[in-house]
């Protein structure tokens, strides 16, 4: 059976590199790993597929930046090329990027099975490009992978029938287990002179924040506040650094002697600096769960997230920028209670015993 494994952007690799180091070692299936080039940066895509030791792409889209509806118009028609000369027999989505929606939808009209891996997660702000891409891809897929309960629920909520609904778990835990030695072991705090606890980490890429100058501008001066009492390391993405340098915010960032900017981070670097975080800030949706997962205060600067169960059971808070200098103050009091269930670092087995369940049946 040949299977493609999509990835496009950042996030997309630390879903799909547990399961296709998983599948790659099965007898039944050939995965096939197609770069739909949303994310183009080595730092933001190369770096990863080397990091959880990915092959080249089988097929590079290309689609490179854009309107939304250039990159989903583009991928729509590269990989439905693809699919017509070289039919894989299922497809796998990831998570709520563009090419996901693309890809689902290209799947849909040729007749290929179509399964997405982090399915039913909601946010109910459809301002947001990525809900869409959920609601949608979740509508398009026959196979439906969740994270967590919450999002069966969701899922149910949408009229989706239950049998093509699966709880499997949240794969980026495994993407975490799988480097955590290469994590523990990486120099990256140490060569920067960071005491653990004694810094947070800072992640901004969510167009609600970065793209209208008055909410950016707000925002630096609130990072500014924050580094006068705790030294801040921001890893910065390349939209971010755009609208920084236009709003010449950024040189107003450099010159604070409590903010390090730093060039966006590989994997290992990144969660190496997160590990010995006080807190991390952020709006970003993985670094939600990858803090709640290591009981790391994530202050969340959104007003909704799509993965509620990091506020329920983990250590994420939304905030407003107005309130960022008050919750770092109060970072003390928020504890984790632990993963939520299946967040155990075995969720790529999981997807590739329920993908076999389904090629086998289909096959019959
Ligand atoms: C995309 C995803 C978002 C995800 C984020 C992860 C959508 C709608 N958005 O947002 O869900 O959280 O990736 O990081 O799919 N750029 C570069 N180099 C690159 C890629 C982009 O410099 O390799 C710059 C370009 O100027 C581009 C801008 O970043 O216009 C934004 O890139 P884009 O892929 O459109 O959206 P992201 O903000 O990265
Ligand atoms: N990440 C990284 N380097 C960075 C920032 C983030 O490796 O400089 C990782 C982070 O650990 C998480 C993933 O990127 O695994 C999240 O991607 P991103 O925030 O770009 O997208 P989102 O999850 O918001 O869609």
């Amino acid at each position: 059976f040949k299977i493609d494994l999509i990835v496009a952007a950042r996030p997309n690799y630390m879903k799909i590199g547990p399961l296709y180091r998983v599948l790659r070692d099965a007898d039944w299936c050939r995965p096939r790993l197609v770069d739909a080039g949303q994310h183009y940066d080595p730092e933001l895509s190369s770096v990863f597929r080397e990091a959880f030791g990915l092959p080249e792409p089988h097929a590079a889209l290309g689609v490179g930046s854009g309107s939304h509806a250039e990159q989903t118009a583009g991928v729509l028609l590269a990989y439905e090329a693809r699919c017509r000369c070289d039919p894989p027999d299922w497809i796998v989505v990831a998570g709520d990027v563009n090419a996901t929606l693309s890809c689902a939808l290209v799947g849909a009209r040729l007749g290929i099975s179509v399964a997405h891996l982090e399915a039913g997660l909601r946010s109910g702000d459809r301002r947001m490009p990525e809900e869409i891409n959920r609601v949608l891809t979740d509508q398009l897929a026959s196979l439906l992978w969740t994270p967590s309960e919450d999002a069966d629920e969701n899922l149910r909520r949408e009229g989706i029938a239950p049998q093509r609904i699966e709880c499997v778990g949240n794969i980026m835990i495994d993407a975490f287990e799988l480097m955590r030695g290469r994590i523990e072991a990486d120099g990256t705090r140490a060569a920067r002179g960071l005491r653990e606890g004694a810094y947070a980490v800072v992640t901004l890429h969510r167009p609600s924040n970065v793209d209208d100058p008055a909410t950016l501008r707000r925002l630096v001066e609130t990072l500014c506040a924050v580094a006068d009492d705790l030294p801040l390391v921001f890893p910065v993405h390349p939209r971010t650094r755009q609208q920084l340098t236009v709003e010449k915010l950024y040189t107003r960032l450099v010159a604070h002697h409590g903010i390090t900017l730093l060039e966006p981070l590989g994997y290992v670097a990144f969660m190496n600096l997160v590990l010995g975080a006080r807190a991390v800030i952020t709006d970003s949706g993985g670094v939600q769960e990858e803090t709640t997962y290591l009981g790391i205060p994530c202050l969340t600067l959104r007003d909704s997230t799509e993965r509620p169960i990091t506020l329920i059971k983990g250590t994420n808070r939304l905030i407003d920028p107005a309130g960022l200098e008050s919750a770092m103050r109060e970072l003390a009091r928020r504890d984790g209670q632990g993963a939520p269930p299946l967040w155990d670092g075995r969720t790529a087995p999981r997807v590739a015993a329920s993908l076999r369940r389904h090629l086998v049946q289909i096959a019959e």
